[in-house]
């Protein structure tokens, strides 16, 4: 596209979609004042945004790197998306102090041992560049990088498993049937060539070569390789107690770091990510809760987004991104903020709301399932 193309399509875009920050955030000067080469990176950092004119981040970074490159454009969005004003410095530390087996749901209530908990990390490592600006080569280069260091993980007791490759040829392959089976239990990340936002991004490309997933043995420690991020590692649990959830994640993935090149980070940013939404800690923890009374059997998630945007938390459906509520108004909620927050404090975000929803739960719909 032709740069005056571009500019243009983009003003139109940032009139009749105000939430795509990479629209609101576009500054035509600002892009013509980068050399071609610059302005060619930037515009693939902003061509999902682009072509999904619904985005509501609508950029990528392709390398890690971008978030200084090409700061004056990509902090403004930063900080639109995390709500941190202009000015204000942003400072992420690192605190996984779980607190021993403090956040237990269960002990508030026996029935939320029945919770299904996830709490996963992204991660990206130094060496490569980030997923969108990879090489075919590059992805499956990166993926033997990753099963050496699952072969290794896996000779620890604590962990054992087995890493599952869907790149046709790979000494780890599964077959189709696995992969599907993998998906419907929500352990495998699902055909990433039919997201229009991943494709714009090229972060789908060469699909599905260089894709895998590393599955501990009591299958509850997950690694996703390839997806969004080159890794997205998550512990996944029942039970209702996020400290020995979050104790369970820590552990993975201190003893994946020993094993695995230096991850990228910025200084200002925490942990680097494909996704701007994703910098900081690089944490999203869930729990998946049935929650009839606050909506309406799952009619009708309003009521309930407004209590959970209350408590810092986001609900979207149990199906993930994009879903609606699932059977018995089974929905997934999760603390919204990523950057300048701690992952102790992501997980007391989660057990504090999850107790308060619960207990409004409880009025809603006073009759026990
Ligand atoms: N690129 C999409 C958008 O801008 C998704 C953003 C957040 N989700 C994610 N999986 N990174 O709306």
């Amino acid at each position: 596209m032709a740069t005056h193309q571009l500019i243009e399509k983009i003003a139109v875009i940032k009139e009749a979609n105000p939430g795509n920050l990479m629209a609101r955030h576009f500054d035509a000067a600002y892009f013509l004042s980068l050399d071609e080469h610059a302005r060619q990176s930037l515009a693939e950092i902003i061509a999902s945004g682009v072509e999904n004119p619904d985005s509501q981040m609508g950029a990528y970074a392709m390398n890690p790197g971008d978030y200084d490159q090409f700061a004056t454009m990509l902090d403004p969005m930063i900080r639109d998306s995390h709500g941190i004003a202009a000015g204000t410095a942003i400072s992420q530390q690192h605190d996984w102090d779980t607190g021993g087996t403090r956040c237990d749901l269960a002990a508030i209530d026996e029935r939320l041992r029945d919770v299904s908990m996830r709490v996963r990390v992204a991660r990206n490592v130094a060496t490569f560049p980030l997923p969108g600006a990879m090489s075919k080569e590059q992805r499956v280069a990166f993926e033997r990088v990753a099963a050496r260091a699952f072969a290794k993980l896996a000779e620890d007791p604590a962990f054992g498993g087995t890493y599952l490759s869907i790149t046709p040829g790979s000494p780890n392959e599964i077959d189709a049937g696995e992969y599907e089976r993998r998906v419907e239990a929500h352990q495998m990340f699902k055909d990433m060539s039919a997201d229009p936002y991943l494709n714009a991004a090229g972060i789908s490309g060469d699909w599905p070569h260089g894709r895998g997933m590393y599955v501990s043995l009591k299958e509850d420690l997950l690694v996703w390789v390839g997806e969004e991020d080159h890794l997205r590692i998550m512990a996944m649990q029942r039970g209702g107690n996020l400290s020995i959830l979050f104790e369970r994640l820590r552990s993975g993935l201190e003893t994946l770091t020993n094993l695995l090149p230096p991850f990228a980070t910025s200084p200002t940013y925490g942990n680097v990510t494909s996704c701007p939404t994703n910098l900081g800690a690089g944490m999203r923890a869930s729990l998946h809760m049935k929650l009839p009374g606050l909506t309406s059997n799952g009619t009708d998630l309003t009521r309930l987004k407004k209590a959970a945007q209350d408590l810092g938390l986001a609900v979207r459906g149990a199906g993930g991104e994009h879903s609606g509520a699932g059977t018995g108004g089974r929905v997934d909620i999760s603390p919204s903020a990523r950057l300048g927050v701690t992952e102790a404090q992501i997980m007391r975000r989660l057990y504090e709301g999850a107790a308060t929803l619960w207990a409004m739960e409880q009025t809603a719909n006073p009759t026990p399932p």
